[in-house]
């Protein structure tokens, strides 16, 4: 029989309607931000992601489909889309042309993750990039941006932690210091964590294993005066707009980020976080561009509906279309069109089942009314139309059919 890959999934009913939800939500709260739309595509050079997201990362380590194509080139499905962003800002030459960028983009990542609940192979992200602008107002307007697409939504318990990793002038010392902190108990470190303890020390902190175990003995970090300046304007410009917690132990799983680092998180299940980003400023640069700096997130779609506790309603079916002779199918199909081309949401058309199969697929649809289509009917031009809460049925000529359709509360 045919069968699902383990961890991908078919999405269907109230889900499928609340991710469509959702991004309409979020499409309506980046156009008032003068975000605008990049699709990037599913596919890049698996060495994009190796460059970008990271070699100490656990996506590129372990978790990416990959593969070579009949040219022999090693491609990979995306992981995230923020390198696929950055490369399409280089190579399109918005350096040039317009250097200040903000994008969002909807789309599918895919991660060979150990699949659990909240936690897919094949997975949407809704994420948002802006790029050269260095200003604290950037980051801010980015989280703002967050808060107001899960406002939109209708998502309310979560909670936002925000830390600050620095930049390439404070961060090696900090990393020096946790190297020292961590050495002493190397050995009782997970195998994973022993390994990146030279390499991305600061990513033990975040071990799923391990992490608590040293998060509140560890050195603070101790941010330049540069950092420490951007770092407390962001959290003013947040103030009073967003509630916020300073996590020193906020560290994330990609290797990009500089300064603000933010996560949202719903619940307190492990796989909590239902969105999460930062800044970047020199990952534009170390993948061969200009200068660059930018800040984004990315909101995992399927979290974020799981977060809002119950799913919002489907679009019901106001309508379902009956035909009770095989003379009338034609007209009973005229009818089912017009209906929609007047804005009303219609079924029908299952003319080879008498009218008991039509009537049970109308209940099936939970249409709040029925159009009964006969021989008397087609002869005058009229429609029966039956509200199936209170049984009532009465004729409408067909051109007063939509408008009493409207009008019945
Ligand atoms: P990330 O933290 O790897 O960041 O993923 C962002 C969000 O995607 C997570 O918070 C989570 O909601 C969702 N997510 C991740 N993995 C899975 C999974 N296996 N199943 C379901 N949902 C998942 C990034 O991807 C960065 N590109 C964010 C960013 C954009 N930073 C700057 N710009």
């Amino acid at each position: 029989m045919a069968k699902l890959v383990r961890g991908f999934r078919d999405i269907f009913g109230p889900e499928a309607a609340a991710l469509t939800a959702l991004e309409a939500a979020a499409r309506k709260v980046f156009k008032l931000y003068g975000v605008k739309e990049l699709r990037i595509p599913t596919v890049e050079l698996k060495e994009l992601f190796i460059k970008s997201t990271g070699t100490t990362t656990d996506i590129v380590q372990k978790e990416m489909y990959s593969f070579e194509d009949a040219g022999h080139r090693l491609l990979a499905l995306r992981p995230e889309g923020t390198p696929g962003v950055a490369r399409a800002y280089i190579e399109n030459n918005f350096t040039q042309a317009a250097p200040v960028q903000q994008f969002f983009y909807i789309g599918n990542m895919f991660r060979a993750e150990r699949p659990q609940a909240g936690r897919y192979r094949e997975f949407e992200q809704i994420g948002a990039e802006f790029l050269g602008n260095p200003a604290p107002a950037a980051d801010a307007q980015a989280i703002l941006l967050l808060k107001d697409i899960m406002q939109a939504f209708g998502v309310k318990n979560y909670s936002v932690k925000i830390n600050s990793l620095g930049c390439e002038k404070c961060r090696p010392l900090y990393r020096q210091a946790l190297i020292d902190y961590l050495s002493s108990s190397k050995d009782t470190l997970c195998e994973t964590c022993q390994d990146r303890l030279e390499r991305n020390p600061l990513r033990v902190l975040d071990c799923k294993i391990d992490g608590h175990r040293f998060a509140e003995g560890a050195p603070k970090m101790k941010l330049c005066p540069e950092c420490e300046e951007h770092f407390n304007e962001v959290k003013r410009l947040l103030d009073g707009k967003i509630p916020y917690i300073v996590d020193t132990s906020l560290v994330r799983g990609l290797d990009y980020y500089t300064r603000t680092v933010f996560e949202f998180q719903a619940g307190d299940k492990s796989q909590n976080a239902i969105a999460a980003g930062g800044r970047y400023d020199s990952l534009i640069k170390s993948m061969g561009g200009a200068d660059i700096p930018a800040v984004g997130w990315a909101m995992g779609a399927e979290r974020t509906c799981l977060a809002l506790g119950s799913l919002p309603a489907e679009e019901e079916v106001k309508v379902y279309v009956v035909s009770l002779e095989k003379s009338c199918n034609e007209y009973a199909f005229n009818v089912m069109q017009n209906l929609r081309a007047d804005g009303i949401i219609t079924e029908g058309g299952l003319f080879e089942k008498n009218l008991k199969g039509q009537m049970k697929q109308a209940d099936r649809t939970k249409a709040r009314f029925a159009v009964i289509i006969g021989g008397e009917e087609t002869a005058r031009g009229s429609a029966k139309l039956k509200d199936l809460t209170t049984g009532e049925q009465k004729d409408y000529p067909l051109d007063a059919l939509a408008g009493a359709i409207k009008n019945i509360k």
